[in-house]
């Protein structure tokens, strides 16, 4: 397998917009309980933050944090996670059938954001069960200075300046028959619309994502947005992407690891398919205004498998239970990358994003109560590719690679790459080769004139696909400099081989 990539700083995508390295935390299983808040823990800090996950969210680069919810915002009453903790009450959570204790709220939230190192705050509002009321009083609370009931209750509950949310979504995943509150398109776009213009009332700045599609392949899918967007486009900054990849199981019983290697594909098909809609409703609309993609859900889930099993049973509401803790391999992690690596492709489009989720629930970041927190294998092409691309500016991905076929996508690129200038003026490549089976001999075709002092190469691979990072087993799976780099100065041009089922960065300097 080879593949050629062309650098050429005349031709831009966009500048990397922090906001694409976001993250998202929900009140499911524990994420907030045990995650990132344990007040009995030996790190904890006088807040009840873990500070071993602290590290670790400022070590993964984790930029906007999408909260509280997921499908868990259909049914929450903010209002719960306010005030004294002996008053807050204890609620049904209907989404993942557990009890909510409400003792983690927005103001701890916005105070673990200050200890992660001042990152942003994307907040989402209720639009299951509650509507434009809910929503007004929330973004009164939290962003006005002062002089309202709302806003003086803020103060007096300990926060005197406002929070002043920039980023808000619209509800979640309202196309979803499971959602809580599930709406038809035209009953969503007409109460999305009429929140959107509320909320402007107060605060006309804010940035406002309402609710694409919860997966491409929902039977609504393109008519959902084409609907939703004509009635809320000009009211809104953002339409929401959501996608989880998993190897789906083949008639002989195997699993489909040759499409599932090959996710990067139709991550980029459904951007472009939104992209299309967003650009048709703004030509039909004759609109001068633009609505970007907020891909606010994206990762690697075994969903349906066991640990994603909701508990069930009236009587049955267990606190923080053992929730989605998918435990990532080396080839999820390589899927995972090469997500990255599209997300990065598409930046002109895609403005924010959200790994689903930050700790234990479908996590980067897994923690035992009372015990340590560790890096699974998505950490790292995370945790690389923030460091790098931060800043820089997305080339143009100029890439002819071999092929792959898979039965999902058919032939598809066998390596998928992308090329960023770095903030330093330095080059990162990030790639991925999708091959099961061979080694792809890769290219990157240098700027003429280009004489790089270094070329250094971190390629994550195991020769067991189904490698893990665990308790026990912590550092298993991580990335290692790949010797093959090299600069030919006679061609211009940098070489390195990628095994197969690879992620791979290169930092020329
Ligand atoms: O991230 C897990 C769940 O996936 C979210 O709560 C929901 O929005 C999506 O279906």
């Amino acid at each position: 397998l080879t593949a050629r990539l062309v650098v050429d700083d005349d031709f831009e995508v966009a500048p990397v917009n922090n906001r694409l390295f976001g993250s998202f935390v929900e009140h499911l299983g524990r994420c907030v309980y045990t995650g990132i808040y344990e007040p009995d823990h030996p790190t904890a800090d006088e807040h009840g933050f873990r500070k071993d996950v602290i590290d670790l969210v400022k070590e993964l680069g984790a930029t906007t944090i999408r909260y509280p919810g997921g499908n868990f915002v259909s049914g929450y009453r903010w209002e719960d996670g306010i005030g004294p903790k002996q008053e807050r009450p204890r609620r049904l959570d209907l989404a993942w059938h557990s009890t909510e204790t409400n003792e983690f709220g927005l103001h701890e939230m916005a105070e673990w954001l200050e200890a992660t190192g001042g990152n942003e705050l994307m907040e989402a509002v209720n639009l299951g069960t509650r509507g434009l009321q809910e929503a007004l009083d929330l973004l009164e609370y939290a962003n006005v200075p002062g002089g309202t009931e709302l806003s003086e209750r803020r103060r007096a509950n300990g926060a005197d300046k406002p929070f002043d949310i920039r980023m808000w979504c619209l509800g979640n995943e309202m196309d979803g028959p499971w959602q809580l509150g599930h709406k038809s398109a035209e009953d969503y776009g007409m109460l999305a619309a009429s929140v959107a213009a509320g909320m402007r009332q107060i605060d006309p700045d804010v940035e406002l994502v309402v609710c694409g599609s919860s997966a491409h392949g929902m039977p609504t899918f393109g008519k959902w947005e084409q609907t939703v967007l004509e009635k809320t486009y000009e009211n809104v900054n953002f339409v929401s992407c959501h996608a989880y990849y998993q190897p789906f199981f083949k008639e002989d019983g195997t699993r489909d690891m040759a499409s599932f290697l090959a996710s990067g594909v139709d991550m980029d098909g459904f951007i472009k398919d939104v992209a299309a809609t967003i650009d048709a409703t703004k030509a039909h609309l004759k609109s001068a205004h633009d609505v970007y993609i907020s891909f606010d859900e994206w990762n690697v889930w075994y969903q349906g498998e066991e640990p994603s099993k909701t508990p069930e049973g009236i009587g049955n509401w267990p606190v923080a239970p053992r929730l989605l803790e998918d435990i990532y391999t080396a080839a999820d992690a390589v899927v995972f990358g090469d997500l990255m690596i599209t997300l990065l492709k598409n930046a002109d489009r895609v403005r924010a994003a959200s790994l689903a989720q930050l700790v234990n629930v479908i996590a980067p970041i897994m923690t035992e109560p009372g015990g340590p927190a560790w890096r699974q294998t998505t950490f790292h092409p995370f945790s690389v590719t923030a460091r790098l691309a931060k800043g820089g500016t997305v080339l143009e991905p100029k890439l002819s690679a071999g092929t792959v076929d898979t039965p999902r996508y058919g032939e598809v690129d066998g390596v998928n790459a992308v090329a960023v200038r770095c903030a330093d003026g330095s080059l990162a490549v990030f790639a991925v080769n999708r091959s099961l089976e061979a080694t792809a001999e890769f290219e990157i075709r240098l700027q003429d004139g280009a004489q790089p002092a270094s070329v250094e190469a971190q390629t994550l691979h195991d020769d067991d696909l189904f490698a893990a990072n665990t308790l026990y087993d912590q550092n298993r799976v991580t990335p290692h400099a790949n010797g093959s780099a090299m600069y030919d100065a006679e061609s211009g041009v940098v070489r390195v081989s990628l095994p197969p089922v690879s992620w791979t960065a290169l930092h020329i300097k």
